[in-house]
């Protein structure tokens, strides 16, 4: 159990002193980190806006999702998945596997309370955090204080709205990916799914599946791949490659393989990047799609591919190549943005764009105590690295601090009991 002590300020704002870390974000990130601290009896807090640990995968992801890479590479940090798990689990099973995480390591976020800041007090040498109780009607604001601070909210925090012409006089419903949940109440609708990432390549699949009409953006160009090439995933063959050849040469022999097993997508509308796939990933963090399925409805012609969009009307969508289709919905499955800077007043370890600004492997500690966990556009396998070295250093911090302690009365009590 994390030990912390609370009390009012001057304003009746809610003040908690955390003794160990505060860490933003419930999501597997922050469930990896917290394992690993509690394994080394270190106290910490867990601060969550939604009402529940993992809310991406509970709330804001389709029904019909899987992981998308081989389970090995999707683990946390000290429990495998259980071997009755297939390769690639599902949505429903990879939450019950994070539920039961949590409960293995006794982690017990603070619920509904989302963090609106957080800065660096040079003067204390500590983090204010200060948090909004997201439920009922009433505002219920905390500071939390702590000496290190752990940012795990998250890549994929809020959803990319774009702005195009004319999408505010549409009169169809228009939701972003993260809201779908299923294809069922579409049967027989023409439905326009903007963006070809996995998500656009798979809500379209999921659409047509439920025998809805499903057209899908593809404003630029991208890599599609198999998800497996010989029987084996294709991630784990492209990590496999790396550790014996330059990148380069990897891209190359993915985009061979992809070429016999699925051919040549241009033809269908999808152009292929002038860059290969892991480099694209590396230098822009640009995910290639892995097919499950969506190329093979393209082909029959149950998923259209359209180019970007000019206009939208009130019933209609204007291409840039002058065609108009007559549409009932729109899904934006424009991706996602981090939130870090909406709420971390900091500029010196992350960018803004809200990722660290040292690139993989070294984007996860900052000064005074600042960790970032879950930024490496490496998914889950990047969560469970960060995880790792995260607790690791603030285990040496924490020893440091005891030793420290045992000698003087540590200054950051001095600088609370001012307020
Ligand atoms: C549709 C989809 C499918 C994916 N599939 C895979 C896959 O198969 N394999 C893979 O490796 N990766 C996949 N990913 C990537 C995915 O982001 C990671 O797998 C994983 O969820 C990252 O964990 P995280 O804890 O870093 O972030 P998240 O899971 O996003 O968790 C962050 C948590 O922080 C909370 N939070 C955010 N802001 C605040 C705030 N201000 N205050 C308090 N709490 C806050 C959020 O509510 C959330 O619970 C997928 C992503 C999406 C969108
Ligand atoms: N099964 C799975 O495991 C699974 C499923 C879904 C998602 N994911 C993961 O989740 C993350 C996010 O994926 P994502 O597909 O949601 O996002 P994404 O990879 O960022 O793709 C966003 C797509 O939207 C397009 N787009 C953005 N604005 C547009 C506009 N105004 N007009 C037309 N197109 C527009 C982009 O086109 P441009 O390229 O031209 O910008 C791109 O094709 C990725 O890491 C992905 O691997 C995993």
């Amino acid at each position: 159990m994390f030990s912390f002590s609370e009390q009012k300020n001057f304003f009746g704002r809610r003040c908690v002193w955390v003794n160990g870390p505060v860490i933003v974000g419930a999501g597997p990130s922050g469930l990896a980190i917290s394992a690993c601290l509690r394994d080394q009896g270190i106290p910490f807090v867990v601060i969550e806006r939604s009402d529940c640990i993992a809310s991406l995968w509970q709330k804001r992801t389709y029904d019909r999702l899987k992981l998308h890479l081989p389970k090995k590479f999707c683990q946390l940090p000290k429990i495998p998945f259980p071997g009755d798990y297939p390769e690639y689990p599902t949505k429903k099973q990879f939450i019950a596997y994070l539920e039961n995480y949590a409960k293995k390591f006794d982690i017990k976020p603070q619920f509904n309370e989302c963090v609106e800041s957080a800065k660096y007090d040079e003067a204390c040498k500590l983090w204010r955090v200060k948090t909004v109780s997201t439920t009922g009607s009433i505002r219920v604001e905390t500071e939390y204080i702590c000496q290190m601070l752990v940012v795990a909210t998250g890549e994929n925090a809020e959803g990319v709205i774009p702005e195009i012409e004319g999408l505010e006089e549409f009169s169809g419903e228009v939701i972003h990916a993260k809201d779908y949940k299923s294809g069922e109440k579409y049967e027989g609708k023409k439905v326009l799914v903007v963006g070809c990432g996995n998500s656009g390549m798979e809500v379209s699949l999921d659409l047509s599946n439920h025998h809805a009409k499903p057209s899908m953006v593809v404003r630029s160009s991208v890599h599609v791949l198999p998800r497996e090439i010989l029987g084996k995933s294709t991630f784990d063959l492209a990590m496999m490659l790396m550790k014996w050849l330059p990148l380069w040469i990897v891209d190359k022999i993915l985009l061979i393989f992809a070429w016999f097993m699925i051919g040549n997508t241009q033809r269908y509308g999808i152009k292929r990047p002038y860059l290969g796939p892991l480099t694209l990933k590396n230098n822009h963090g640009k995910t290639p799609v892995l097919d499950i399925g969506t190329l093979e409805k393209i082909r029959s012609g149950d998923i259209t591919v359209v180019p970007g969009i000019k206009r939208f009307t009130e019933k209609t969508v204007e291409l840039v190549n002058g065609d108009i289709l007559e549409i009932d919905s729109v899904v934006l499955a424009t991706g996602y943005f981090s939130n870090v800077p909406f709420w971390l007043h900091e500029k010196e370890f992350f960018a803004e764009n809200g990722f660290p600004k040292t690139p993989f492997p070294n984007g996860w500690k900052g000064k005074g105590g600042l960790y970032a966990a879950g930024f490496t556009r490496r998914g889950l396998a990047g969560a469970t690295a960060d995880a790792i070295k995260i607790s690791k250093d603030i285990g040496k911090e924490w020893k440091k601090e005891l030793n420290h302690k045992k000698q003087k009365v540590p200054t950051h009590r001095r600088c609370i009991s001012t307020f």
